[in-house]
């Protein structure tokens, strides 16, 4: 069974209460108990943290052992260098993922630390973008 996990970054714990305009009413969780259902030949892990190191030792601890990692590091996406060495330095294929689309938003956001090392990148679709991120793993 392909093992994936789902990893998110600072603030995504709010998701269905923070900014519903920009990042929706479903919170992760209900989100991810469909995903569950709906990819159920495959082993899809979550994890979600607000501690820019606890996501570098997740990276670590999983990037060797799973399939495939989906990453939204959330504001981290544009300020962490270590986030970015990280998935460098591991040997599973990481695809980079935003909700929203985030180069119609505000420019410090426009840059990304991460992509340059990431399989792809997935934006702009919702939670949707998370589905298509699964979908590239099959
Ligand atoms: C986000 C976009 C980031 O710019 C922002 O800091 C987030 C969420 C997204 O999924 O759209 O927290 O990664």
């Amino acid at each position: 069974m392909k093992k994936i996990i789902i990893i998110n970054g600072p603030n995504l714990n709010l998701l269905g209460k923070r900014e519903p305009s920009i990042y929706g009413n479903t919170s992760f969780l209900e989100f991810f108990a469909n995903l569950k259902e709906k990819y159920n030949t495959i082993t899809l892990s979550y994890y979600q943290s607000n501690i820019e190191g606890e996501i570098i030792n997740k990276l670590h601890e999983v990037g060797f052992a799973y399939d495939g990692i989906i990453l939204n590091a959330a504001a981290y996406t544009h300020t962490s260098i270590a986030i970015a060495d990280a998935v460098k330095a591991i040997q599973a294929p990481t695809i980079e993922v935003h909700i929203s689309n985030v180069h119609s938003r505000e420019t410090y956001r426009h840059l990304s630390y991460i992509a340059p090392n990431a399989k792809g990148v997935i934006l702009g679709f919702g939670l949707q973008s998370y589905d298509l991120a699964i979908q590239s793993f099959l």
